[in-house]
């Protein structure tokens, strides 16, 4: 059954809606009874996520540390190309469940780009309008891949005024402002339903060394170290949880002082990490170590691993990646063995005008050359370098009790 699409949207999404029924889409106008209408999409959702294969976990061998295995959990395979996939699914589901998500509900999203992609995505699958609320610095690739799923995007010029101008926007257009910065801790399942913690340690299963002693991440939201976090207590595995911050972040001070009334001025270069306040999904308390990273490092280790990996990745994998160099460097010094998993947020194909551009750096007044060949030195020759940024105290079981 082919149902009429309004103009707005983009040939390819009206191509896509008519030829499929509304078993696979739900489409607006079928005044279906309320109940009914959120069964089906939930069932819809369900549905994606049957059809979804799980994402990869890429062992990255490091001749100079033979003891130490280094993984990456590889999120940019995602149908909408980052971890962010995972959220988005979680946050429509609790707003569906919770019965705030209905069949003319408008949402409405604050987001440096990556969840707003993965949230248009689902509202397409619901024949819902979405207006994602983002900086104006956000990648035009982003931009455009949110605009592909009928998005619309609401550009501003100040970054820490998304929270209220998204919630401006839902309260003028009765819509909902789906708020991933306080929902994601509380919307994905931190104990099950393969979260991303339950798929790295299912796949690491049949590793020399199962359980990973590091497991590295960012924070944007704190809803991947929330769960990580919380998983590993939950299965009282013996693992950290080291998560990295970016310049113009508050997230290493609060960890470090437990201020929660920090802010900072800026937003953070790096996309999808750092944040200028201290977000409520961010929870300190299942954090294990931070390691506070200097942008030029983060962008020369994204290159460097883009390199090395055949493919490009994205700022914050570059964060994620200089952090585990350093616990690499403090496991090889200690003379123990193990392993380390990174995760590996989006692509590089988003940044082509910003990390992958040398211009781009040049205004910003970045120079990654240092940092790549001290990088380069370490991951090839074992050279340790004396490593830029900060490390928090460690709190982690494991790290203490050895
Ligand atoms: C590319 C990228 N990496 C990492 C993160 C951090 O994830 P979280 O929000 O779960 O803390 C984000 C968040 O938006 C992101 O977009």
């Amino acid at each position: 059954m082919a149902i009429d699409i309004v103009s707005k949207q983009s040939t390819t999404t009206v191509l896509y809606v008519s030829i499929l029924s509304v078993d696979l889409v739900l489409c607006r106008g079928l005044n279906m009874q309320p109940r009914e209408w959120i069964n089906t999409a939930v069932r819809i959702i369900e549905a994606d996520f049957n059809r979804s294969a799980d994402t990869h976990l890429v062992p990255y061998p490091l001749p100079a540390f033979p003891k130490i295995h280094l993984y990456f959990k590889d999120e940019s395979s995602h149908p909408t190309g980052s971890l962010k996939h995972r959220l988005a699914r979680s946050l429509f589901l609790y707003g569906l469940c919770n019965g705030w998500i209905h069949e003319r509900t408008t949402l409405v999203e604050a987001s440096s780009g990556s969840t707003a992609i993965s949230e248009a995505y689902f509202a397409r699958l619901l024949g819902l309008p979405f207006i994602a609320v983002m900086p104006k610095s956000t990648s035009p690739e982003k931009i455009s891949q949110i605009e592909f799923y009928g998005g619309k995007c609401h550009l501003i010029d100040d970054p820490t005024a998304v929270y209220d101008e998204s919630r401006r926007l839902a309260t003028q257009c009765k819509g909902l402002f789906l708020d991933q910065f306080t929902y994601a801790e509380r919307a994905t399942d931190w104990r099950s339903n393969n979260n991303l913690a339950e798929s790295i340690l299912s796949q690491m299963q049949s590793e020399v060394h199962p359980i990973p002693r590091w497991i590295v991440c960012g924070a944007g939201t704190g809803g991947t170290s929330a769960t990580l976090g919380r998983y590993i207590r939950y299965r009282r595995l013996d693992c950290g949880v080291c998560v990295v911050d970016p310049e113009n972040s508050v997230f290493f001070d609060y960890f470090v002082s437990g201020n929660c009334e920090l802010r900072c001025a800026r937003g953070s270069r790096i996309e999808g990490i750092g944040r200028p306040r201290v977000e409520r999904s961010f929870l300190r308390d299942v954090v294990d170590l931070m390691v506070r990273v200097p942008d030029a490092a983060s962008i020369a280790a994204t290159r460097y691993l883009s390199q090395v990996l055949g493919r490009q990745c994205g700022g914050s994998t570059g964060t994620n990646f200089y952090g585990a160099l350093q616990l690499i460097a403090d496991m090889h010094a200690e003379g123990s063995e193990g392993s380390i998993v990174v995760v590996l947020c989006d692509g590089g194909q988003r940044y082509q005008h910003t990390y992958f551009c040398d211009s781009w750096l040049a205004q910003q007044g970045i120079d990654i050359t240092p940092h790549y060949q001290a990088i380069q030195r370490f991951v090839e020759l074992g050279v340790k370098p004396s490593w830029s940024g900060e490390r928090s105290p460690s709190c982690c079981l494991s790290a203490a009790s050895r």
